[in-house]
């Protein structure tokens, strides 16, 4: 399939939930990594899924608060690192349905109800399982700080059970076949957990044909030592623009998952001003929530989602279906570009003390107004020298300002013309 269709969905949605949900979230511990690290033993850790009850799951609920903030795709965790399947696997008992009390599959429901509210649906799944007995039958690829930790290898010294390995590859291949074929059309893997094996040891050409042998369109993230369809920096937002498709993906407060002891909020101000910067930079921005072992989303992290959707709502037509815009050279905040490059929007973030300035645009300016009202902003051109375009100064009046972010619409009647550097003109 041609790659640009292919992501087409993706590069326009720009907005994503992430979810992790699982059975951390009973404690109230960090996924997977408080068990690993020695946080707390194999067994306590484990034994969380008896708290895991899902007795107020109500996905639609999900899909209709994600769907009002103005999100276009989700992404759940069907299983962390701790192995534990959030629906009800054939080929293991250690899932939602046979290990704890919520009793049943939850993967599907959640489906369905994001698909029925027409957003793309996305599918976290850990390749690494340090629950499964199998798994620690062969050794990491090199000698880094996990390769002797009991989930990940046999004891040094002893040699690689490839007989073992087949058979974990054997369950993995099934639980991923299991996620492409039993709740209809999946849009996206989002994988994680590659770093222990090799691209070889994974088969990751294999697994990637295998899994488009179910949609040919699945996108799949590059967290299979970066062979995938897009790069997933995370929490710590890329400074300048990556090289191809990305998704930026940062939490809430500071947990993955639910933690009630952490309340180490992002302010909205923060969260808009990463997804302006993300966009800006032609990227996703997937922003994390972990719901509670009931399957309810912390009041908290609610709030703060329909806080940061107000905006978003309000300012829809400057994030979806754009491309990334100018380099902060040339305006000092983030920008996005309509596909036609007619249209110019211009994320300011601050009241300002004075007229705006823009650099290096060429065109000339039809209009500017502010994005959610629709009032015209003056603006006064400086005359520029040669090839040089002087400054455009926009009069941006503090009363038209948004407290988040203000967001400034510039059109033209042809596509945007730049210059860049000492005065080279680019398209
Ligand atoms: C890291 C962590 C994992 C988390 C993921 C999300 O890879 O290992 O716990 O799920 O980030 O990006």
């Amino acid at each position: 399939m041609d790659q640009n269709e292919k992501m087409s969905w993706f590069r326009d949605a720009k907005f994503g939930i992430f979810m992790h949900w699982g059975i951390y979230a009973v404690n109230g511990i960090d996924e997977s990594w408080s068990f690993y690290k020695g946080d707390i033993s194999f067994d306590d850790y484990m034994a969380q899924a008896k708290g895991f009850t899902a007795e107020h799951y109500d996905p639609k609920r999900w899909a209709e608060l994600f769907k009002k903030i103005g999100a276009k795709y989700t992404v759940l965790t069907t299983k962390h690192h701790d192995g534990f399947a959030l629906w009800d696997t054939a080929v293991s008992d250690w899932n939602a349905k046979d290990s704890s009390p919520a009793g049943r599959d939850l993967i599907g429901p959640y489906c369905d109800a994001m698909r029925e509210a027409g957003m793309k649906v996305g599918l976290y799944f850990s390749h690494l399982d340090w629950h499964h007995p199998d798994y620690p039958s062969i050794h990491p690829h090199s000698d880094e700080w996990w390769a002797d930790k009991i989930w990940t290898a046999p004891p040094a010294g002893e040699p690689d059970d490839l007989v073992r390995w087949e058979k974990f590859m054997t369950f993995y291949r099934a639980q991923l076949g299991e996620l492409m074929s039993r709740f209809g059309k999946i849009d996206l893997l989002w994988f994680d957990g590659d770093w222990e094996r090799t691209s070889e040891q994974w088969r990751f050409e294999e697994t990637k044909e295998y899994l488009r042998s179910f949609n040919p369109a699945v996108i799949m993230n590059n967290r299979m030592h970066g062979e995938g369809d897009y790069k997933t920096p995370e929490q710590a937002m890329p400074i300048t623009r990556p090289e191809g498709d990305f998704e930026y993906c940062v939490t809430l407060n500071n947990s993955w998952g639910y933690q009630p002891k952490d309340n180490n909020f992002k302010s909205a101000r923060s969260i808009v001003y990463m997804l302006a910067e993300c966009v800006g930079m032609g990227g996703n921005f997937l922003l994390d929530v972990g719901p509670k072992p009931d399957g309810t989303i912390d009041e908290r992290s609610e709030a703060l989602l329909l806080e940061v959707g107000d905006w978003v709502t309000k300012h829809g037509e400057a994030i979806y279906c754009t491309r990334a815009g100018l380099g902060h050279d040339l305006f000092s905040g983030a920008s996005t570009l309509s596909k036609d490059k007619k249209t110019l929007y211009l994320f300011y973030y601050d009241i300002p003390g004075g007229p705006i300035p823009l650099r290096g645009i060429a065109s000339e300016i039809k209009r500017i107004s502010v994005v959610g009202s629709g009032e015209e902003v003056p603006m006064q051109r400086q005359q520029g020298f040669l090839s040089m375009p002087g400054i455009a100064w926009i009069d941006l009046p503090k009363s038209a300002c948004d407290p988040l972010c203000t967001v400034l619409k510039v059109e033209f009647d042809e596509p945007i013309t730049l210059v860049a550097g000492v005065g080279v003109r680019i398209e």
